[in-house]
């Protein structure tokens, strides 16, 4: 892109393609993709799932979180075709081990390859149905827990991280932003009153401490939760 002090700029001044050229800038100097990652996203396409998968500096946050405390459980909600999952599994030592919840059968399968192609496939238990149902039959405890499904259920899915964590267990919860209209009350779409039922979840319950960070990059404006369990007694 052409040089300009972006410095002195006022963020709101800034336009899409630059937060896009960022996220290559980014890209190019902090190793935030490779073969595998690459084919997971080139065959998710092919196969015509839609390009919603977090971006690939978001991808290398998730997998840094989770090594950082040392994770050896992982519970994901929504797997699509197992980007976010790969990211997460090359966190996990070698006796480690994930489950991914996805609805959808066809994007479990592509999901599925594209594990087995990135030599996690091992570590990863793909469970098809509605993660509502599949939850109360998981036993615990997760140390991570990163939830990226549909958003009308993420209080409840909240809720059950919690339950299946433990004190010091960490949970993600993406798109929690949503281009700003989280902060709109009058918002009537059903993802957006999700989320904003989640922050009033998470405000209400003491057993976490959380925070929310708001970001730009090639997936827009957008942002994550970030929870911290304390404790899980309900
Ligand atoms: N985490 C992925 C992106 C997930 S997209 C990544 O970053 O790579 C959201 C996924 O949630 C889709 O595959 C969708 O089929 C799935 N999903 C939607 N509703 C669901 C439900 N009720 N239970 C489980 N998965 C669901
Ligand atoms: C959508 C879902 C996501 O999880 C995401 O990161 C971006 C978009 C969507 O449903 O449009
Ligand atoms: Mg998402």
């Amino acid at each position: 892109m052409a040089s300009v002090d972006l410095s002195t700029r006022e963020a709101g001044s800034v336009d899409e393609q630059t937060w896009i050229d960022v996220d290559h800038y980014i890209g190019d100097h902090l190793d935030v993709s490779d073969g595998a990652l690459d084919a997971t996203l080139s065959g998710s396409r092919a196969a015509g799932l839609p390009e919603i998968a977090v971006s690939p500096p978001q991808g290398k946050l998730l997998m840094l979180l989770a090594a950082s405390i040392g994770a050896r459980t992982v519970l994901e909600i929504g797997t699509l075709g197992g980007y976010s999952t790969i990211w997460l599994a090359r966190a996990l030592p070698s006796n480690g081990h994930l489950i991914t919840c996805e609805y959808s059968g066809e994007h479990a399968l592509v999901a599925r390859k594209n594990l087995d192609g990135a030599g996690v496939g091992g570590l990863v238990d793909i469970r098809i149905g509605a993660a509502l149902d599949t939850l109360p039959t998981l036993t615990g405890p997760f140390d991570f827990t990163f939830v990226d499904a549909d958003k009308e259920n993420n209080a409840n899915y909240f809720r059950w991280a919690v339950q299946l964590s433990r004190p010091g267990s960490l949970i993600v919860i993406d798109n929690t932003v949503r281009g700003g209209a989280v902060a709109d009350s009058s918002a009537t779409d059903p993802a957006t009153q999700g989320t904003r039922a989640l922050y009033e979840t998470v405000r209400d319950d003491p057993r976490v401490a959380a925070t929310a960070i708001q970001t730009v990059g090639s997936k827009g404006y957008d942002g994550f939760l970030l929870a911290r369990v304390l404790d899980v007694r309900s």
